[in-house]
């Protein structure tokens, strides 16, 4: 089992919408399961699963009910989603009082390594502990980057948050919400792919395509499959894919 953390530092940068779309692009090939670690629950909304967690993400952590039974399968065959609710508020104080602080989501996953060849994790932004725990259960890092000064600086963060980390993940970013009207956004995106060896050369539109994921319900591959942006999305599924390499544990169902 693989696992990609979606993560930045800045938020409302597209994390949400990237680990949709790409769970929903692993899931023609291998068996994705979605978890979305923001108590905002967008993740979970936009793939209608209902946010409840029972006994909330402190008994998930604390062992006390098992993962199984809180992931729900979704309209789309092999993804599945591990919703988030009200109860993820309080996610880093849970990690805080927990033993190995940082390697909670990395233990939780081990109970559904069999199940999966793929997790991705939605993450909420900031460098909290919850990062802290996505970073080390990652072999990849997926990073949108809004073509300005301080996305930039923000994938310096996240590079920085990595290295800190004993994890191995690779970090792979992208450019998301690009407009190509904007001077600034299409300087960045000639200038930055080969500057940066982490920046692919990925370009994720600002469409209203994509703004239509909250009304759909869906991600955007399921109703607009050629559209750019869902186009974007399937080449950087096969960057990362290429990175992480997934095995099928078991045969398709
Ligand atoms: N390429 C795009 N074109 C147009 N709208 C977009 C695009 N990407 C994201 N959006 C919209 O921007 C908003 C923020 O996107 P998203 O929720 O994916 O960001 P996020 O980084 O997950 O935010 P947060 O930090 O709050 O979790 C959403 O309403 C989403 O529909
Ligand atoms: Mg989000």
């Amino acid at each position: 089992m693989k696992v990609v953390a979606v993560y930045s530092t800045k938020g409302g940068v597209g994390k949400t919408t990237a680990a949709v779309n790409l769970a929903w692009e692993a899931s023609k090939h291998f068996r994705v399961l979605l978890w979305d670690l923001d108590p905002q629950g967008a993740t979970t909304f936009l793939l209608q699963v209902k946010p409840k967690v029972k006994g909330g993400v402190g008994a998930l952590v604390a062992g006390e009910s098992k993962v199984g039974r809180a992931i729900r399968s979704t309209a789309f065959r092999d993804l599945d989603v591990l919703p988030a609710d009200a109860s993820y508020r309080d996610l880093d104080l849970v990690f805080d009082h927990a033993k190995k602080s940082d390697r909670r989501i990395a233990k939780i996953l081990d109970q559904v390594a069999s199940d999966y060849d793929v997790v991705i994790l939605d993450c909420p932004p900031g460098a909290a502990l919850v990062a802290e725990n996505a970073v080390f259960s990652a072999d990849a890092v997926v990073v949108p980057l809004v073509p300005s000064p301080l996305s930039m600086r923000s994938l310096e963060q996240v590079t920085e948050f990595v290295a800190a980390s004993v994890s191995k993940a690779r970090v792979v970013a992208f450019f998301s919400m690009v407009d190509r009207r904007k001077t600034l956004h299409r300087a960045t995106v000639a200038d930055l792919p080969g500057a940066e060896r982490s920046v692919t050369d990925v370009v994720v539109p600002a469409t209203v395509q994509i703004e239509r994921m909250g009304t759909e319900r869906a991600p955007i591959g399921s109703y607009a499959p050629n559209s750019e942006a869902a186009r974007a999305f399937g080449g950087l599924w096969e960057i990362v894919r290429t990175t992480i390499k997934p095995k099928h544990a078991k045969p398709r169902r």
